[in-house]
């Protein structure tokens, strides 16, 4: 069995941001705790944000579909894996990808989520790299079928 001081050690030593959020009032999930790697990645120290929903880590780009289905689970309960566009203290962007899971703690009554952060900027960049050469290569391929034609169009009969 594991005991609380090694579960500390494994969540400190973790790559990945590990939150956890206690529901408070209709709208605010506040932070209650954060590790580390969550440190590192934002930029933020652990006391400029405990208390805080974690909706500052969007900026002002709140224009997101994923942030549709993380409002549903936090509503219904249960658990969500979306990409989200973040901004860090410096202002730089990532693509984080939070996965959430909703804990009811039975004893106290209350609602907890414990959040899970992964910066998932270098896949994003690829795979949007691969979509604008794909999108290159089909026009590239309609320009020479246009030329094809055309030039099929306006040989001489033999
Ligand atoms: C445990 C937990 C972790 C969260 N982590 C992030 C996060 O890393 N980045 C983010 O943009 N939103 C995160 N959120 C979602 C926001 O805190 C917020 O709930 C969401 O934007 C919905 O609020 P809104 O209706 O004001 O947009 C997290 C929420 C919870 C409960």
């Amino acid at each position: 069995m594991i005991n609380a001081q090694l579960m500390q050690l494994i969540i400190n030593a973790s790559n990945d941001g590990i939150v956890i959020a206690e529901k408070e009032g209709d709208e605010d999930n506040i932070l209650i705790y954060v590790n580390p790697a969550f440190e590192r990645l934002t930029g933020y120290d652990r006391d400029e944000i405990l208390y805080q929903d974690c909706r500052f880590l969007q900026s002002g780009d709140r224009d997101q579909p994923s942030l549709e289905r993380i409002r549903q689970t936090l509503r219904q309960g249960g658990v969500c894996r979306e990409v989200l566009r973040n901004y860090r203290k410096d202002g730089t962007l990532f693509w984080n990808e939070l996965s959430l899971s909703t804990v009811k703690n039975e004893v106290d009554g209350h609602t907890y989520f414990v959040g899970l952060q992964k910066d998932v900027t270098i896949q994003v960049k690829a795979q949007q790299r691969i979509a604008q050469l794909e999108k290159d290569l089909a026009e590239a391929r309609e320009t020479v079928r246009r030329l094809e034609a055309t030039n099929g169009a306006n040989k001489p009969a033999n």
